[in-house]
């Protein structure tokens, strides 16, 4: 498969894995990288600078294929040094970041003179837009179907896909929501040049986390997310457990009043004691609504054979049948 994005990125398959806290692991990244698509260290999973170095060096071990690391500019009780960030990023020779969050116009100049491509994630064409003006190379559209931060907006990626295709240049990839390959072809359908998963890339035997969150995956349904922090609008898409419950009773409680204190206890902290520890109810944790189409723990490659080799069968089969002559 050939798109803009296959291109950019010198890979095989338009499919990339996105950053996950905690989940975004060399091995997964690595794993996914080896079955042709993108893999994506979740940079600030590492505490300092040099552990992402040294997660970097790690992946770099597991696959002679390109990967990226993810930098998030999220609202955090402590401002993470980003500048020794890119450093470990540039020194560890990795070509391809994906920012997510807040606007990364301040870093550009440092990853550009590094030769970097920059694919952006962004919830709103106004953000895609903005993406584009200041250099970054590709934009990843995450619809409001998206694990973790959906944006305010609301809009799914229906809409918001054939709305990137209208107004961007640069190649976009269709984020959210997306788990298997009628999904994948309908966004290709609606103008992207890719797709990027979170949540589908959690259940795969390669995802370093505990069984009890792969198990949690299998068993929910499409009903089975909520969005907390609404009120802050730093809104989450996580997946409902008795601290979400809570938290959303605390949200109804407080109001407009609401302050990160007040929740603090059930958001902060959480991934290490879900992911690697396997504890559900410690705390929220981001989840996409695609749960719902998720039913086997394969691995990357297994997963990403059948994503292409299904489409294939759909655009080449199903969807030429419909044509009348
Ligand atoms: C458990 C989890 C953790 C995530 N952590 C991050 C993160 O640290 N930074 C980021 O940019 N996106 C993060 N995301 C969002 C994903 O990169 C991706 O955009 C999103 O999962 C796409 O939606 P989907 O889950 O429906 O595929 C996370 C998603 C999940 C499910």
């Amino acid at each position: 498969m050939r798109t803009r994005i296959t291109e950019l990125f010198g890979i095989q398959y338009p499919i990339i894995q996105g950053g996950m806290h905690f989940v975004g692991l060399a091995d997964l990244a690595a794993a996914v990288s080896n079955a042709g698509g993108l893999g994506i260290i979740t940079g600030l999973t590492q505490k300092t600078p040099a552990k992402l170095a040294a997660e970097i060096a790690r992946c770099r071990d597991m696959t002679k294929k390109p990967f990226g690391v993810n930098l998030t500019f999220l609202p955090s009780f402590e401002a993470p040094p980003y500048d020794e960030y890119i450093a470990a990023i540039i020194d560890g020779g990795v070509q391809i970041v994906e920012t997510a969050g807040r606007n990364p116009e301040a870093y550009m100049p440092a990853l550009k003179a590094a030769g970097i491509s920059v694919i952006h994630k962004c919830t709103s064409i106004r953000h895609s837009l903005t993406a584009e003006r200041i250099g970054c190379d590709a934009v990843s559209v995450d619809g409001f179907e998206c694990g973790g931060h959906p944006g305010e907006d609301d809009i799914p990626n229906m809409i918001l896909l054939p709305r990137a295709a209208e107004e961007l240049s640069v190649p976009f990839v269709a984020s959210g929501g997306i788990g298997n390959a009628n999904q994948m072809v309908a966004a290709l359908a609606m103008g992207a040049d890719g797709i990027n998963m979170g949540t589908r890339f959690i259940a795969t035997k390669e995802a370093p986390v505990h069984e009890n969150v792969k198990q949690a995956i299998l068993a929910a349904s499409e009903l089975d997310t909520r969005l907390i922090m609404r009120p802050m609008r730093n809104t989450e898409r996580v997946l409902s457990n008795g601290a979400v419950d809570r938290i959303i009773e605390i949200e109804r409680q407080k109001g407009a009043d609401l302050k990160i204190e007040d929740i603090r206890h059930l958001v902060a902290s959480v991934y290490p004691k879900v992911m690697t520890d396997g504890d559900l109810e410690a705390g929220a944790w981001s989840c996409g609504m695609v749960v719902g189409l998720i039913n086997d723990i394969p691995s990357c490659q297994e997963l990403i054979e059948r994503l292409i080799a299904e489409a294939k069968d759909i655009i080449r089969g199903n969807l030429t049948a419909l044509l009348a002559d």
